[in-house]
């Protein structure tokens, strides 16, 4: 793209101020700038106009949501499961996603999130756990089990700095793939533009639903093809107790022919800000938590349950071909009013101290309304949700470290290894995965 390809396709947009400064720029910053203009999904900008319009409309009606059925599996259904989970995995169709764009910024860690370090006792890294159970899984299963991992802009050099740092923590490179997830530009009120300074149109990650569109445009469903991989494990990077691959879960999305899978917990408290899984009429729905209402949150069934019991910790198992399907929709907007440091029309920085923009992201979640099979799996938190996500208080590295240790020491106790509360416990994924490889691989001290 050169200048005036820049200029015209701006002028059709209305964001000719985009070039307003070029005069005032040197070469690299006008290279620069061209190439975040060249990087513009405009039609998505114009959907992203559209939906400002419209904020003030009061939103479609939909019908009233249901608590979907969840699986509780045990027993012969369980055994089934587990026995067609780790055939899947074993033939080498299964592959894993990690969606972990984010930085470690609400931790106070400068860095990406999957760097931040949470083994007690070591300060192992999550992207350590992450990579580690991937390694001890196709170790087990004795096949390829490739790894993609969504970065963003922000963080992809570094990430892959890290990983390269730490020896691909034990992975094949070869079978580690890092892929950017897409930016968007933020607007203002009017659905302009912001410009961060007067060079740089300010950009910000797409969500974690850009999966899908970096998926299919880094070319890696095409690797997925080329490798026999089907079936795609999903997971955050702020979970290090995630069990990657359950078979049991995999097993199940494999025989109810799922195209999108979910496990589910019970939420801790009503008003704990997990995604809801609904249903209304034939197809699913999440709610993100910052929709649920009072009533909502608070209703209970006849036993004295709550109705909406189950929060999705966002682990998930796609079926890759529906998710192709999915790339070459449309997928929903979310929008979020923010502070955004920028130039004002005159190139004077603007420091906000309310908010200014708007923010675009896509979430994963919203394929759901395409899926014609969903699965629900409810689990056990204590064995596998131990997010990152705050400073202090819940969900922080403190009660992250504390249920990670509470998890190793019932394993090592199931092996028949009693830890003493006081002595710090840590095992890595590829020493043992669970009790049965503690107790056949026994204990070296
Ligand atoms: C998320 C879910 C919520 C779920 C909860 C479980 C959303 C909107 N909400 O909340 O339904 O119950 O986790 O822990 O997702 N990410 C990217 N790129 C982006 C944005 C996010 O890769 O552009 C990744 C992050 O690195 C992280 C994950 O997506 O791994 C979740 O993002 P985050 O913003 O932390 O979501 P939560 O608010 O914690």
């Amino acid at each position: 793209m050169d200048f005036a390809q820049a200029g015209k396709i701006l002028k059709e947009n209305g964001q000719e101020h985009v070039l307003r400064f070029w005069k005032q720029l040197g070469k690299a910053s006008r290279e620069a700038l061209i190439a975040q203009i060249a990087s513009i999904d405009f039609r998505a900008l114009a959907r992203m106009a559209d939906l400002l319009s419209k904020r003030g409309e009061p939103p479609a009606k939909k019908r009233a949501p249901v608590a979907p059925k969840v699986h509780e599996l045990a027993g012969k259904a369980r055994a089934r499961a587990v026995a067609a989970g780790e055939k899947e995995i074993a033939a080498g169709r299964t592959g894993v996603l990690l969606v972990a764009g984010g930085q470690g910024s609400r931790l106070g860690f400068d860095g990406p999130k999957g760097a931040y370090e949470i083994g007690p006792i070591t300060n192992a890294s999550l992207f350590h756990y992450h990579a580690r159970k991937v390694l001890a899984l196709s170790l087990r299963y004795g096949a390829d089990i490739p790894l993609y991992i969504m970065t963003s802009e922000a963080n992809d050099a570094a990430t892959r700095a890290f990983f390269k740092q730490n020896g691909f923590f034990g992975l094949d490179p070869e079978n580690v793939v890092f892929f950017t997830q897409g930016m968007w530009p933020g607007l203002d009120d009017g659905g302009k533009i912001i410009m961060a300074a007067k060079d740089r149109i300010f950009m910000s990650p797409d969500g974690h639903g850009g999966m899908v569109d970096a998926l299919e445009k880094r070319g890696c469903f095409a690797d997925m093809r080329k490798r026999g991989v089907r079936t795609l494990f999903y997971f955050q990077v702020d979970n290090p107790a995630v069990e990657i691959c359950d078979p049991a879960f995999i097993g199940l999305h494999v025989l109810e022919k799922s195209q999108y899978s979910l496990k589910l917990c019970a939420k801790r408290d009503p008003g704990e800000g997990l995604g809801m899984v609904v249903k209304r009429g034939d197809s699913f729905d999440m709610i993100e938590y910052t929709e649920m209402t009072d009533e909502m949150n608070n209703r209970r069934t006849k036993d004295g349950e709550l109705y909406f019991k189950y929060g999705s910790p966002a682990i998930h198992v796609f079926d890759r071909a529906f998710l192709e399907k999915e790339a070459a929709k449309d997928m929903p907007l979310h929008l979020a009013h923010k502070k955004i440091p920028c130039v004002d029309a005159k190139g004077r920085a603007v420091k906000p101290s309310a908010p200014n923009g708007w923010k675009f992201e896509k979430f994963i979640f919203d394929c759901l309304a395409d899926a014609k099979r969903v699965t629900n799996l409810a689990f056990d938190r204590a064995d596998e949700f131990f997010p990152v996500k705050n400073a202090e208080g819940n969900d922080s590295p403190a009660t992250c470290r504390a249920g990670l240790q509470a998890k190793w020491r019932r394993q090592l106790a199931e092996a028949g290894i009693k830890v003493d509360e006081s002595v710090p416990v840590e095992i890595d994924p590829v020493y043992a995965l669970d009790a049965q490889e503690i107790a056949s691989v026994g204990l070296f001290l």
